[in-house]
């Protein structure tokens, strides 16, 4: 934009003398811009990432490390967390396989059982609450 303003304004050459007034304003334009890029630009740019506190559920189980490094690549946790505690337990397996063969996750066919027996045991549903006939 800079560089085609000025590029422009330079070459046009007016014989009835516009072209002085076009050009001034053309390099004033310049000058104004390269003032706010001195300004802002030169400090340079700091960017803090927020800290990533969505990890997935720590788990002694083989799978959690697989998972932990082949799942988090494109999304966070959050998609793993936020699924009903409802869900059979077919669904994960089916969930690793959609994201091998549907995305495109690169994930060894040995890990998919891993990772699905972790993610079923860690996601899957709550074990029903005992109740004791003494009280
Ligand atoms: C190549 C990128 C990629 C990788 C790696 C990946 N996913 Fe996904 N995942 C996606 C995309 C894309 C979606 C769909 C996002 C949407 O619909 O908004 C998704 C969605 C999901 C969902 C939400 C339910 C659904 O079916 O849409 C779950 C659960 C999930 N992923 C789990 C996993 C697990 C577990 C792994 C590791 C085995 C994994 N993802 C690895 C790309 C990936």
């Amino acid at each position: 934009m800079l560089l085609r303003l000025s590029k422009y304004d330079l070459s046009r050459r007016d014989p009835r003398g516009a072209s002085c007034n076009l050009r001034g304003a053309g390099l004033r334009t310049a000058a104004g811009v390269l003032l706010l890029l001195a300004a802002t630009g030169l400090r340079g740019l700091e960017i803090t990432l927020p800290i990533e506190t969505t990890l997935l559920r720590e788990s002694p189980l083989e799978g959690y490390s697989l998972a932990s490094s082949l799942c988090m690549t494109c999304h966070s946790s959050d998609y793993v967390a936020s699924q009903p505690r409802t869900l059979p337990p077919a669904f994960w397996k089916a969930t690793v396989l959609k994201m091998k063969k549907a995305y495109g996750a690169p994930i060894p066919d040995s890990a998919v059982d891993p990772i699905a027996a972790y993610l079923e045991k860690t996601y899957g549903p709550e074990p029903a609450p005992k109740i004791s006939s003494k009280s």
